[in-house]
């Protein structure tokens, strides 16, 4: 398929891709990515002399948000730079911006050719092709009939090692502050056959671990391969471990404490291959604001959840996200939510202050809580957070472990690879590691990461440096 165009062969075209949010949103560039690459694009490395631009956009908080606008403005000057050339950026804006806010971006922005939402990527090529047609921008924000998942070529860019698979998107929770159900539309469900099927060619494309996404992905119910019925996330994880050879690691985002039943559970008793790291965002330890929230659990429900999975898989730990300041959090609050940390113990955390959302009943409520008060909060909470992520990494050292290696480190003669529990962990070893596990002794701890030896080799702590302290950018980019 190298003539979409008019019948014209496909000339090589550069395609630049950038990436804001959520995990889903790393996904989703990457089968953009795809579904572009028969039309002759090609990724390229930066904006500058690319022939097309897509900005993947987040919408959950303000920041992320603006962004955006940022970001448009930069390439306002790249674009007229290309056209001063004789050449023709089209500028895309996808994501959960796009979706919410279609009209406001071509608006503040009349220099961008494309806005899509999430749902509507598999049509890129006709945008792309109305786009060298019209005079205004192309605007695909409605939520369509068919799948987008039906729609997408069969030939995929491998994602290495690590890779992420969409299982479940969309929510029909509605917490009281979250723009995802209005920006990701309702609750669906792949099919088990097209999840087992994908997992297959993951695997066969080089993917040792592979990261089941979904808005709710505990809420997945996805039609059974044998069309009786529906799976439930559990049931699947099983499968993917039964039925897919050579798959050494599964883990699955960002799931709902109120979806988590007894097959998942028992997934984490049974599977091996499902990683003791589980992230499981509570939000807030007030029973109040929980409710105020609409999250439809309890601060105890939390913990009896907790101390469920705890029972079936005693190497779990656990990490969330908090939201400080929600509208009505008083001090009694947010100590509740102090209270809570301290009783689960997270290995890792990720904490917000409250932000309010256009069109979120949140947003709309009295009691909205100062700024001031939300930095002091945040503050204190995030130092509780990572006292206990020190003493998490802590407790790692010493320890015999399996590293899935990932790529190299900053270091000449050193590579970089995961943990069971997702920290970066870094040892001297030969880059022919990359892509495969291998057991390592840890010996120093990092706020971010590990230093460790490999096992079977025989070498020296001192060689191994359990003072390397690797640069804070570089965690970054490794959790990322
Ligand atoms: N589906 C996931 C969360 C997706 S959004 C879940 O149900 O937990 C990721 C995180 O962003 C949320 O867990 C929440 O902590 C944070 N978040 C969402 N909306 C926010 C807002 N309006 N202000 C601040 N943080 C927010
Ligand atoms: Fe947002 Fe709540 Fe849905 Fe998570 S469960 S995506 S926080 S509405
Ligand atoms: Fe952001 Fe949309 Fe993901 S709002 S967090 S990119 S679902």
């Amino acid at each position: 398929m190298t003539e979409p165009l008019g019948g014209a062969p496909a000339r090589m075209r550069r395609l630049f891709v950038r990436t804001w949010g959520c995990q889903m949103n790393v996904y989703d560039s990457a089968r953009m990515a795809d579904v572009l690459a028969p039309l002759g694009y090609a990724p390229a490395e930066t904006p500058e002399g690319a022939d097309m631009v897509i900005l993947n956009t987040c919408h959950i908080r303000e920041k992320a948000a603006e962004k955006v606008f940022s970001e448009l403005g930069r390439l306002r000057a790249l674009k007229e730079r290309r056209a001063a050339e004789g050449g023709r950026m089209v500028i895309a804006v996808a994501g959960c911006v796009a979706q919410a806010e279609g009209a406001e971006i071509v608006a503040r922005a009349p220099w961008v050719d494309i806005v899509l939402g999430p749902q509507t990527y598999h049509r890129l090529p006709e945008m792309v092709a109305r786009a060298a047609r019209a005079a205004g921008a192309v605007i695909e924000t409605e939520f369509p009939v068919e799948d987008k998942f039906d729609h997408l070529p069969e030939q995929a860019a491998p994602q290495g090692v690590t890779a992420f698979l969409t299982v479940q998107e969309g929510c029909d929770k509605f917490c009281s502050f979250c723009v995802v159900p209005y920006t990701r539309g309702a609750e669906f469900s792949r099919p088990a056959a097209a999840v087992i099927a994908e997992a297959r060619r993951l695997v066969a494309q080089g993917a040792r671990e592979i990261t089941l996404l979904g808005q709710n992905v505990n809420a997945y119910h996805g039609a059974a391969p044998d069309g009786a019925g529906e799976w439930r996330l559990g049931r699947l994880l099983r499968a993917l471990a039964e039925q897919v050879p050579g798959l050494a690691r599964l883990r699955y985002t960002t799931s709902h404490p109120r979806d988590v039943d007894e097959e998942l559970i028992a997934a984490h008793r049974d599977l091996p291959q499902l990683m003791p790291f589980l992230h499981l965002p509570v939000q807030s330890g007030s029973d109040r604001i929980l409710r105020a929230m609409n999250r439809g659990h309890t601060a105890a429900d939390y913990l009896r959840l907790v101390e469920r999975l705890r029972a079936a898989r005693p190497d779990l730990a656990l990490s969330s996200d908090f939201i400080v300041g929600h509208p009505g959090e008083g001090e009694a609050d947010f100590r509740a939510t102090l209270d809570l940390v301290r009783a689960v113990g997270f290995a890792q955390a990720f904490s917000f202050k409250y932000s309010p959302r256009p069109g979120t009943p949140a947003a709309a409520a009295p009691h909205q809580v100062p700024e001031p008060v939300k930095e002091a909060r945040l503050a204190e909470l995030q130092a509780l957070l990572r006292e206990q992520q020190a003493a998490f990494n802590r407790s790692r050292v010493g320890m015999g472990i399996e590293v899935l290696f990932t790529g190299p480190g900053r270091h000449p003669g050193q590579i970089v690879g995961r943990s069971p529990w997702l920290q970066p962990v870094h040892v001297r070893g030969p880059a022919s590691l990359i892509g495969r596990l291998a057991p390592v002794t840890v010996l120093a701890a990092h706020p971010n990461s590990l230093s460790a030896a490999l096992r079977d080799q025989h070498e020296t702590a001192a060689e191994a440096d359990p003072h390397h302290h690797p640069n804070p950018e570089e965690e970054e980019r490794i959790r990322a």
